[in-house]
C-alpha cells in the first residue's frame, strides 16, 4: 500500500454514565427539539424507566408523545405508522429509546419526516441517499437500551421489507442522533439471554470489521479494543445483570462496534440478515451462531490479522485459541452451536444462498461470498461442522 485514501468519521456527542438520562431534556433541547415523539417498542412502553423518561420531558417543558408500535426486526408499517404519530402530533424531533429495533425505527421516522419519497428510495445503494431533502430530516436523540447493535452512533436504520422479507438499509449521513445518551443503568434489566444476544452482536460488529479489508487503521483500534472489552465484561454482565461497571463497559463496547464498522462487515453480518427476516431470529444471536464458521472460511485471509488480535486479547496461542475462545464464549452464554437451535432446518436454504451474497455487508467480507460458498456455509453452520 503506497498512499490510502479513504472517508472517515466519528462525529456523535455521546453523553456516557449512569443516571445520565436525567439529561435528557438538556438533550433534546441541544438537538433543537420541544415537542419530541419518544419511539420505543411495545415491551419497554410498559417498563419505569420509559415512564420516568417521559415524566422528565414533561416536567422540563418538553411535552413529549409515544409511539411503541414497533416489533422486533422491525417492517417498513413500523415506521409509516410512527411517522404518522410524527406528524399528527406536531412533533419537531425524535427520542429512540430501546434496543436496535427501536432506534432504528425511530431514526428512519425522523429521517422520512419531511421526506416526498418512498423510504425504499434511500436505500443504501450508491449514492440513492442524495436524493433525500437534508432539511426534512428532524432531529434524533438516541437512548439505547441494549448494549449490541451501536445503532446510536450509527447513520443507518434496519428495516424489513415485508413484501421481499428481506432487511435492508436505509441510509443517510445525516440520520446520527444529534445527541446520544449512553446510560448503563437503562440496561440492567436485560434478561441474560438478551445480554448475550446483543452483547455478541457488538462482537461480531467489532471482529467483522476488523477483518474488513477496507483502509481504516482508527476503526482498526477501535474494534480490538472493543473485542478486549467484550471478552473482560460480557460473562460478568451475562452472570450478575446488576453488575453496573459491565454494563457501562459492554456499552462501550456496542458503540465502539458500530463506529468501526463504517469499515466494513462481513459475511456474519450476509449470513445472519436473511434468517432474522425469514424467521424473526434474535439479530445478534443469530449472528453468534455464524460466528466460527465464517472465522473458518475466512480462515486464508485473516490468519495475520487474527494472530495480532489474540496477542493483543491475551490469548495463549494464534488463530486456533482465537476460535476456541469465541466457541467457549458462545457455550457459557447459552448460544446454540448449530442453526437448529435457532428452530431453522435446510428448507428455505435455496432463498437465503440467493440473499445473502446480496447483503450489502457481503462485500465487506475478506473472502468474496458467492451462493455457493453462502450455502456451504449455511450448511455448516446447521451440521455443527467446525
Ligand atoms: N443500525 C444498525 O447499525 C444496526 C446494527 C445491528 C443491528 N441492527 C438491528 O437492530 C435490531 C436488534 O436490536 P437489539 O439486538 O438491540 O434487540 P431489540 O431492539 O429487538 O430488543 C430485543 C428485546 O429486548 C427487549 N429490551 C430492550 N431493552 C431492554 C432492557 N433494558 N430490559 C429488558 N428488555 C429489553 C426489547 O423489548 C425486545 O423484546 C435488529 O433489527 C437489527 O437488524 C441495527
Ligand atoms: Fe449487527
Amino acid at each position: 500500500m503506497t498512499s490510502p485514501r479513504s472517508n472517515w468519521n466519528y462525529p456523535t456527542a455521546i453523553r456516557f454514565g449512569a443516571g445520565r438520562i436525567a439529561e435528557l431534556p438538556d438533550a433534546c433541547r441541544d438537538a433543537g427539539m420541544t415537542r419530541p415523539l419518544l419511539v420505543t417498542d411495545p415491551f419497554l412502553a410498559t417498563q419505569a424507566m420509559t415512564g420516568r423518561a417521559i415524566a422528565i420531558l414533561n416536567e422540563a417543558g418538553l411535552p413529549a408523545g409515544l409511539f411503541a408500535d414497533i416489533k422486533p426486526n422491525p417492517v417498513e408499517t413500523n415506521v409509516y405508522r410512527g411517522l404518522e404519530a410524527l406528524r399528527f402530533g406536531g412533533h419537531d424531533g425524535v427520542v429512540a429509546f430501546g434496543g436496535g429495533s427501536a432506534l432504528d425505527a425511530g431514526k428512519v421516522v425522523a429521517f422520512m419526516a419531511g421526506q416526498t419519497r418512498p423510504m425504499w428510495d434511500f436505500e443504501d445503494i450508491g449514492d440513492w441517499y442524495t436524493r433525500a431533502d437534508p432539511k426534512g430530516i428532524a432531529p434524533i436523540v438516541a437512548v439505547p437500551t441494549t448494549a449490541g447493535t451501536g445503532s446510536e452512533v450509527g447513520r443507518a436504520g434496519v428495516i424489513t421489507q415485508e413484501a421481499t422479507h428481506t432487511k435492508k438499509v436505509i441510509f443517510h449521513p445525516l440520520m446520527i442522533p444529534k445527541v446520544t445518551i449512553c446510560d448503563p443503568e437503562l440496561t440492567v434489566g436485560m434478561p441474560p439471554h438478551i445480554t448475550a444476544g446483543t452483547g455478541l452482536d457488538a462482537l461480531a460488529h467489532c471482529l467483522e470489521a476488523y477483518c474488513a479489508p477496507s483502509y481504516h487503521p482508527m476503526a482498526e483500534g477501535i474494534a480490538v479494543e472493543g473485542m478486549r472489552l467484550v471478552k473482560e465484561y460480557l460473562p460478568r454482565a451475562y452472570r450478575e445483570g446488576a453488575d453496573i461497571e459491565a454494563r457501562a463497559q459492554m456499552m462501550s463496547a456496542a458503540a465502539m462496534g458500530a463506529t468501526a464498522f463504517q469499515k466494513g462487515l462481513g459475511a456474519i453480518h450476509a449470513l445472519s440478515h436473511p434468517v432474522g427476516a425469514l424467521y424473526d431470529t434474535h439479530h445478534g444471536l443469530t449472528n453468534a451462531v455464524f460466528m466460527p464458521y465464517v472465522l473458518i472460511y475466512n480462515r486464508s485471509a485473516i490468519e495475520t490479522k487474527i494472530e495480532r488480535l489474540a496477542a493483543y486479547l491475551g490469548l495463549a496461542g494464534r488463530f486456533d485459541a482465537f476460535l476456541e475462545w469465541v466457541l467457549g464464549l458462545r457455550r457459557d452464554l447459552g448460544v446454540p452451536h448449530t442453526l437448529e437451535g435457532l428452530k431453522i432446518g435446510p428448507e428455505r436454504f435455496d432463498e437465503m444462498s440467493a440473499m445473502a451474497p446480496e447483503d450489502p455487508t457481503a462485500g465487506g467480507n475478506p473472502v468474496p461470498i458467492t451462493q455457493d460458498t453462502a450455502r456451504h456455509l449455511y450448511e455448516e453452520a446447521l451440521a455443527g461442522r467446525i
